[in-house]
Parts: C-alpha cells; structure tokens; sequence
C-alpha cells in the first residue's frame, strides 16, 4: 500500500466560529472569568506546545515517552494484532510510534485532535514513516460525540484508546468521568483504553512545568488572546496581560491564568469586557491523580483498571483500562 492510498481525506467536525465565539463571550461574562483550554490550540498553540513538551522543566513528556518505550511490548501484548488504535489530543503523534513499531500489524489508526493544520501535518508524517499503516485523522472536539470510520478488512478488530499527555487532567474530574464514558461508548465493549495521567507532587517541580524560565508557556496562554483577537476581532492588549502558574492544593490542580496588568475594557464586537487590576482570565486546569484517585475515576466510569505503570520517581503514570465485554 502507498502512501497516498494508506491516508485518507481528513474528517473535519471542528467547531466552527460561532461555537469559538459563544464560548469565549460566555467565558469572559462569568465570575471568575474563564476561556476553555480546548481553544489554546490553534496552529501557532500547537507548534508552542511542542516546543514546551522539549523544555527542561516539562518533565511530563519525557517521563511519559521514557515509560511508554519501556512497555510498549507490554501495551503490544495487551492489544493482540490486528487493533484499531484510536489516540485522543494525537497532537504531533511523537507518542503513538512508540506503539505503532511495537504493535503487530495494527489495522487502522484514528488520530483525534482539534487542532486541523497540525493534525494534517501529523498524519502525513506519519503516513511517510509508517506507510502500510491505514490512517483516517479526525478533527472534532473530542468531548463531542463522533463516529469511528470503517476499518479496512474483514473480522472483529480489537479496538485501543489511547490519552497520553495528561491530558485528561484538563477535565475536572466530573467531565474525565465523563469523557471516559463516552470514550468507553465509543471504543465498545471489550476494548482497551490506556491513558497518560500526572501523578502529584512538590509544587516546587510543578509550578517551572507550567512557567519556565523561557517564557515558552507564558507565551502559549497569552496566544489564546491573540487567536481571539484574530478570529474574533477583539481588542486583547497582550502587554497588558501576563500569564501565571498557580498550584491549587485543594484541588489538586495545576491552574494557569492571564491576570490583568491595569483596569481595562476589553471591546470585542458588541460587548466590553471590563478587567480590574489583577483580575485573572482562568485558561486551564492539569489535575494531579494518584495511582488510586485515578483508579477509582476509571471505575466510575465503568472500567476495569487492568495495570498501572509508573516511573521510578513516580512522576507520571500509564494507567491501562479494561472496558468490560
Ligand atoms: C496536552 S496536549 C497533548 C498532546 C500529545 N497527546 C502529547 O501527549 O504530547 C493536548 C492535545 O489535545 C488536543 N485537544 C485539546 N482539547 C481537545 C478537544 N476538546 N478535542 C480534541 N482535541 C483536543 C490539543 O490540540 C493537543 O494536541
């Protein structure tokens, strides 16, 4: 099979410019005001969080790719031959061919990702190194429901998710619950799902992930304002704007925010958002789940939880889920 037959035509369900825009007038009338993470994606957010996943201070990436190479056979194992994969937030898909090279003759790839320009760029990478490899990228909010495209050839297919990057600490811990019910939903019964999760620690390590001396993640947060101020013509000055890493211990959470410098007014079509000093824009959260915390949400989510795998540091986490035939 050649390339060009193995990758097919990107499915775009992306949402649209109304859906951006009602979320983010939404967002910016609550109190506290708030924007989803899920829109720090665009082209240039994509391109800033690959640079941030190779920082010094990122220690989740590396922790997780180290993990990822050391039980890939496991993971392999677990999957049989012949698997559909389906990766939610595939991003630059570097941690999928740690599986694909280890995985028996994988049927179907589906990398899921909103953000469309990098999604693309992603697959046809792939496609260049893996090309006997059936891929069907889909651009969707994965929080949405969506269908799976048709598997090449014949018989039952084992289907395995797959949510690295932690992902899933960007829900609160109703909406993870959620997601991996839908996800369960999608992927059947019987399949497999492995997810990525950050385990708890000092805030002396968590607090330079999320704000690193070289300004790579302040960077990342204030884009969110310039893609809006794009897409959506409002007025954000981004000097007036800087980001800010805080450890939430109750929650335990990772948050980051964009705090107001000055009183302003924001003007964005009709409305004018109003800022006092140091009034914050809430853009993500990163939960932090132990082994068992974890655990426990997959459960409620109606899975088995199957292995658990981490590093020696116990930094980050594999949690691989059975979801019940
Ligand atoms: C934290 S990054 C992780 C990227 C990659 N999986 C990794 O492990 O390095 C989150 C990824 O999920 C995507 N994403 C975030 N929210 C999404 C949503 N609601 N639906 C689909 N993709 C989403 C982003 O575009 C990004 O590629």
């Amino acid at each position: 099979m050649n390339v060009a037959r193995s990758l097919r035509e990107l499915q775009d369900l992306s949402p649209g410019l109304d859906e951006f825009r009602e979320s983010v007038v939404g967002g910016l009338s609550a109190s506290p005001k708030t924007l989803p993470c899920k829109f720090l994606y665009d082209a240039e957010g994509s391109r800033l969080f690959d640079r941030i996943c190779d920082l010094p201070e990122y220690y989740p990436t590396r922790t997780e790719v180290a993990l990822l190479r050391s039980r890939a056979g496991d993971i392999a194992a677990l999957a049989g031959p012949g698997a559909v994969l389906v990766e939610f937030g595939s991003g630059a898909g570097v941690k999928i061919r740690l599986l694909l090279e280890a995985l028996r003759e994988p049927a179907l790839y589906v990398p899921v990702d909103i953000s469309r320009d990098h999604l693309s760029a992603a697959a046809d990478s792939l496609a260049e190194d893996f090309p006997d490899l059936p891929i069907a990228p889909v651009c969707a909010d994965y929080t949405a429901p969506f269908s799976l495209p048709p598997v090449p050839g014949v018989g039952p297919r084992r289907r395995v998710g797959f949510f690295p990057g932690s992902t899933i600490g960007n829900f609160t811990p109703g909406e993870a619950t959620a997601f991996l019910r839908g996800a369960a939903r999608l992927l059947g019964p019987g399949s497999l799902m492995i997810v990525g999760a950050d385990l708890p620690k000092d805030p002396s390590i968590l607090v330079p992930a999320y704000d690193d001396a070289a300004g790579v993640t302040a960077a990342f947060n204030l884009n969110l304002l310039r893609r809006i101020n794009r897409e959506l013509g409002a007025g954000f000055d981004l000097a007036a704007f800087r980001h800010e890493a805080r450890w939430n211990p109750a929650e335990s959470r990772m948050e980051m925010h964009l705090v107001s410098l000055r009183a302003q007014e924001v003007p964005l079509g009709p409305h004018r958002f109003a800022f006092a000093e140091g009034e914050t824009i809430h853009t993500e959260n990163s939960y932090k789940y132990g082994r068992d915390a974890f655990a426990g949400l997959a459960r409620a989510a109606g899975y088995c939880p199957a292995e658990v795998w981490t590093d020696p540091a116990a930094l980050f986490s594999i949690h691989v889920l059975d979801v019940p035939a």
